[in-house]
């Protein structure tokens, strides 16, 4: 059986964006693969944070999991700090990795522009996550599209690792599902929704108060003429409000044009709030029921526990690769 992996960081609660890029897209494909999810808190210490529990937010994002449907039996869930073999293999993988291509992520270029002391973490961040792919034999991985870069990467330096040591890693793709792949901000539809935005009113969060997803709907912004048309260029506010419903109801963008070729943008606008909302109001039925149940911990031993196992054994084989002493 194929394996798909994905990680989310805990830096805040998760937005559409992320559980439509990615959550989702494990969801629907949990029965057709061997499944690892986990929470990439290490990840989430490259950038300084204020005001922000570590903790709290695993504890959060792994009951979101699965109040968004990742089936325990289905997947293993853990948390990558717990599991020391991702951050061995990291060096591994920096010592096969070239700071010229890592200079070149997207990312990184945005995230340390017009600071003096970003982190070295913050640099390295894509052979981490390189890491947490190539140790698990990960076939396919579900991203949105601003990882795309960094999974390609994990495929660059796991060709490379390849052919100077042998056949070691399997070489990942990317998946990226066809209107999910950049979910945009609703205030400025020519960024990306982001956990860190600075304004809330672009952004939904999947706890945010269920009135309020509504009312951020309805005051998206769109532009000046009223046609329900996919362009994400000239109409990338309207685009993105066909994205999102196309991601949720499985309609196709051609079947969302047709269906309200004679509507407005204030009765489309309603007809989104009320799919997102309805969605939303599920997920946090079952997140509260999760958080208080204490069945977290639980899933979380047993997954740590098989992740590690799976981990140990690549990170002995790259050992025996390289010539480590044993
Ligand atoms: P994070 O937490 O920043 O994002 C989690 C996932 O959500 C996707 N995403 C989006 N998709 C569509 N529209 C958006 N507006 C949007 N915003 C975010 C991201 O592409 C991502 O798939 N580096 C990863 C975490 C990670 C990881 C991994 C992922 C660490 N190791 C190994 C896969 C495999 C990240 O960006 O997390």
């Amino acid at each position: 059986m194929k394996r798909m992996l994905t990680g989310l960081q805990p830096t805040g609660v998760i937005t559409l964006g992320n559980y439509i890029g990615a959550i989702k897209q494990m969801v629907k494909y949990q029965d057709e693969y061997e499944s690892f999810i986990f929470v990439a808190d290490l990840h989430a210490i490259t950038v300084p944070k204020q005001n922000f529990n570590l903790k709290e937010n695993t504890k959060s994002l792994i009951a979101l999991y699965l109040a968004c449907g990742i089936d325990p039996k289905k997947n293993t869930i853990f948390v990558q700090s717990q599991n020391e073999y991702h951050a061995n293999l990291s060096w591994v993988l920096e010592c096969n990795a070239y700071f010229g291509e890592l200079s070149r992520m997207h990312q990184f270029k945005e995230k340390s522009k017009g600071k003096e002391n970003f982190t070295a973490g913050l640099f390295t961040y894509p052979v981490l996550m390189a890491s947490d792919i190539l140790l698990y034999d990960a076939d396919i991985v579900p991203v949105g599209i601003d990882q795309k870069q960094h999974v390609e990467i994990a495929r660059d330096i796991a060709i490379r690792f390849n052919n100077k040591y042998g056949k070691t890693f399997i070489v990942p793709e990317p998946l990226i599902s066809d209107t999910g792949t950049k979910i945009a901000d609703l205030v400025d539809p020519t960024k990306k929704m982001s956990k860190s935005s600075e304004n809330q009113n672009g952004v939904i969060r999947l706890l945010d108060d269920l009135e309020l997803i509504r009312k951020k709907i309805m005051k998206a912004t769109t532009d000046s003429d009223s046609i329900i048309k996919y362009d994400e260029e000239k109409k990338p506010g309207i685009s993105n409000l066909i994205n999102i419903y196309s991601s949720l109801t499985g309609k196709t963008i051609k079947q969302i044009e047709d269906e309200f070729k004679s509507s407005n943008y204030g009765t489309f606008k309603k007809v989104v709030a009320d799919v997102v909302v309805n969605e939303i109001e599920k997920i946090q039925k079952k997140y509260y029921e999760y958080l208080n149940s204490g069945i977290i911990d639980e899933i979380l031993k047993e997954g740590i526990n098989k992740a590690r196992i799976y981990a140990k054994s690549k990170y002995d084989a790259v050992k025996n690769k390289i010539g480590f002493y044993n």
